[in-house]
């Protein structure tokens, strides 16, 4: 058996503004995916045939890093809520290219990479067929894994899913963890990770550590309502054509967030809460937030630093940045909401157990 999980994500600063250039921000979350493969006799997922249409990115995954390979027993568990804008099938995505790296290992050519993907190298390295001859080995368990790459593949494997259409924040912030910064450049001061290109579009991805957030929480109120992604960036379209005035709104949504992410450094949480709220004031503006959403954040905000809506709003999830987690949740339970209480920056992937691998050897 081998074993790997990923943590979700929220956005704590620029969603809607980032499609137009923007900075955003998002942080990883306590809640994860794990997922467990084992040797089968037939393809399973959580004990049922597998059918790939079903679960497009598992399939994604598996023609890319298990081509050939036999057939495995695949187990998912996880407490991030589905369809809510919180990273479920990125997180899902990132753990199970980690688990298939770990299950298969990773050749090597010099103590380079013979094969995989990675933003530092071409996107796809395989360098032609093995040779142990010539000095070529193989890397097994949790060594062979690689973030950069499990980022790499579940964007790609996200467009897959999504008609091509992804951006990298979430596969970037479920394999690294932390804090994520996405821009369409090279922000100074924050620690450049790589470019990302899809579509003729490109972003720089950057990380950031935080300070001071061992006494804050996140409470993300979910409304239970399900709103596509695609039809609330649709919508904020339409507003602009109509009413092209509104692209101040998207270029202080900007400013805001860099307001936040420089408080984010410094450790002025109160500040980090002031820029949310100011951020969820534009997300309103620009037509996104909705009356349960308005409801659970009205809710929370006596007791918290900041409240804003997070992800494409329209339904979703609300967050609240708080030092008293247990008031605030309660208080968006009352409203109607269902809420999770995570810290900020969590934990990237992680093999949890890689005591069985390799399960397959197609180098051999
Ligand atoms: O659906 P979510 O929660 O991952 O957030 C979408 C963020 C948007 O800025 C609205 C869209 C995008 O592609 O960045």
């Amino acid at each position: 058996m081998v074993q790997a999980s990923a943590p979700g994500k929220c956005i704590l600063f620029g969603e809607h503004a980032v499609v137009y250039g923007q900075p955003a921000v998002a942080v990883a979350i306590d809640q994860r995916m794990s997922v467990k493969l084992k040797l089968n006799s037939d393809w399973r997922i959580d004990g049922m045939a597998f059918h790939p249409d079903r679960h497009p990115h598992v399939e994604a995954l598996k023609q890319r890093l298990w081509d050939s390979g036999p057939p495995l027993s695949i187990k998912i568990t996880g407490d991030i809520p589905p369809a809510s804008g919180l990273g479920s099938s990125a997180a899902l995505s990132v753990a199970a290219s980690a688990a298939l790296r770990c299950a298969r290992g990773r050749q090597l050519r010099d103590d380079d990479w013979a094969e995989g993907w990675t933003a530092a190298r071409p996107n796809n390295v395989y360098n032609g067929p093995w040779d142990v001859e010539k000095g070529d080995s193989v890397e097994y368990g949790e060594s062979s894994v690689d973030e950069d790459e499990c980022a790499i593949l579940t964007h790609a494997v996200e467009a897959y899913a999504q008609g091509g259409r992804a951006s990298p924040m979430d596969s970037s912030t479920c394999a690294h963890g932390g804090c994520i910064v996405l821009s369409d450049k090279v922000e100074e001061n924050l620690n450049w990770l790589y470019s990302r290109q899809l579509n003729d579009v490109s972003w720089e991805v950057h990380s950031v550590s935080l300070e001071n957030i061992e006494d804050v929480w996140l409470v993300i109120g979910s409304t239970g309502i399900h709103a596509p992604t695609s039809e609330q960036v649709a919508k904020v379209a339409k507003l602009l054509e109509k009413q092209p005035e509104k692209m101040r709104e998207i270029e202080t949504i900007g400013i805001v967030a860099r307001r936040g992410i420089a408080a984010l450094m410094r450790g002025e949480m109160e500040a980090v809460g002031r820029a949310m709220s100011e951020n969820h004031l534009l997300l309103r503006s620009l037509g996104v937030s909705c009356p349960e959403l308005e409801s659970l954040i009205s809710a929370a905000a006596p007791t918290s630093l900041g409240v804003k809506l997070t992800g494409a709003g329209g339904g979703g999830c609300m967050i609240a940045l708080t030092r008293d987690p247990k008031t605030t949740s309660e208080a968006i339970e009352l409203a109607g909401g269902r809420t999770l209480i995570s810290r900020l920056a969590s934990a990237g992937m992680s093999v949890d157990d890689d005591k069985e691998s390799p399960l397959w050897k197609p180098h051999e």
